[in-house]
């Protein structure tokens, strides 16, 4: 599976039709757009534009991801990972010496995928998730040294 790098906005609308399949809480186009116009933020889209995609901010010698979604009919076919490899490429590429991440405590799919390519569990934020039904979840931050360790193409 071969992914694409993007950074310009007029991808925005795409990606904020790919967030909205996968988070209740999904992020508008504007607010993605907003996030591609700052320096250091880049996206990497699933071949074909509908399968998937991951937001990535790198600044300082460090990464994270903004966010990642695969839309559930893609799922388990290792878009997930192509992409998270992807960008951790990209990422390096770049300057980055590490990748970090923040993922839900129940979110055991996403956990799975990141433990996999190598990301261990580095803290937690109480609160990360300040909403109705969320309000207790703490988030776990992940993180991995580049180049990602575990990654065959
Ligand atoms: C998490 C997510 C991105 C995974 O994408 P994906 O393309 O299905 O991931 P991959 O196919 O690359 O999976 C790689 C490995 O991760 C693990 N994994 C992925 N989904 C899993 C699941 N539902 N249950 C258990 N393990 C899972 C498995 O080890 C899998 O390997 P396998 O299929 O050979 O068993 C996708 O489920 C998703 O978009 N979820 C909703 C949004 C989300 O939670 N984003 C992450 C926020 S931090």
């Amino acid at each position: 599976m071969k992914t694409v790098l993007v950074t310009p906005s007029h991808d925005a609308e795409a990606l904020a039709r790919l967030h909205a399949s996968c988070f209740a809480e999904s992020w508008s186009t504007e607010w993605i757009g907003r996030l591609l116009a700052q320096p250091g933020v880049f996206a990497c889209l699933a071949e074909g534009n509908d399968g998937g995609f991951v937001l990535v901010r790198a600044a300082g010698g460090e990464a994270e991801i903004l966010t990642l979604a695969v839309t559930p009919a893609a799922r388990r076919r290792g878009i997930g990972s192509a992409l998270i490899a992807a960008a951790c490429g990209r990422a390096q590429e770049i300057g980055a010496r590490a990748m970090f991440l923040e993922v839900g405590q129940t979110n055991e799919p996403a956990q799975a995928l990141y433990k996999r390519l190598g990301f261990r569990e580095v803290g937690r934020r109480r609160g990360y998730y300040n909403k109705p039904g969320r309000s207790n979840e703490e988030a776990l931050v992940f993180c991995v040294e580049l180049p990602l360790p575990r990654w065959e193409t």
